[in-house]
């Protein structure tokens, strides 16, 4: 099989990693580490793979991935938002935020929007309370703060269409 995410250098460490268990399932939280170092977060593709390569069920693997806040799961979504959900950013107002955003983009908190261009995550603080209540689209940072309106919210979010 053809691997988009699990390179052969991934893969030969992966190989390492499972060999160095007696149970396969134990080498899921290593190598999902290791694929979360090479691309900064873990592709729902990536997932698939890891799946694959290590033969060990889809459901269990994405089971963990979501389970551990340390693991930042990328579901396939053209966009990918990420808001804060924490106190700071909570009392900046994300709640509103968030409103405005599932509004504007159709995807509600956990999910794709019905054309599949968006996917809201809420998660722990993302290190920029000083600009709460923050947001990540993709890897683009913004601060929530300077949003006043539907229609400010609506210029940063047609540059990713
Ligand atoms: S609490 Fe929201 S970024 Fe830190």
């Amino acid at each position: 099989m053809e691997y988009k995410f699990l390179t052969k250098e991934l893969q030969e460490k992966i190989k390492a990693i499972r060999n160095k268990y007696l149970v396969k399932e134990q080498a899921i939280i290593p190598s999902l580490h290791l694929i979360q170092e090479t691309y900064r977060d873990i592709p729902q593709e990536a997932v698939e793979e890891l799946s694959k390569f290590l033969e060990i069920p889809l459901a269990d693997i994405e089971g963990i991935v979501s389970f551990y806040d340390m693991f930042r799961f990328r579901k396939n979504a053209k966009n990918h938002i990420r808001l804060c959900r924490n106190l700071p950013c909570h009392l900046g107002g994300s709640r509103k935020l968030l409103k405005m955003l599932e509004k504007l983009t159709g995807a509600e908190a956990g999910g794709h929007s019905p054309d599949g261009k968006w996917y809201i995550e809420l998660v722990e603080c993302i290190g920029s309370c000083a600009i709460a209540p923050s947001f990540l689209i993709n890897y683009d940072l913004y601060d929530g703060s300077k949003i006043k309106s539907e229609e400010d919210l609506k210029k940063i979010l047609e540059k990713y269409k």
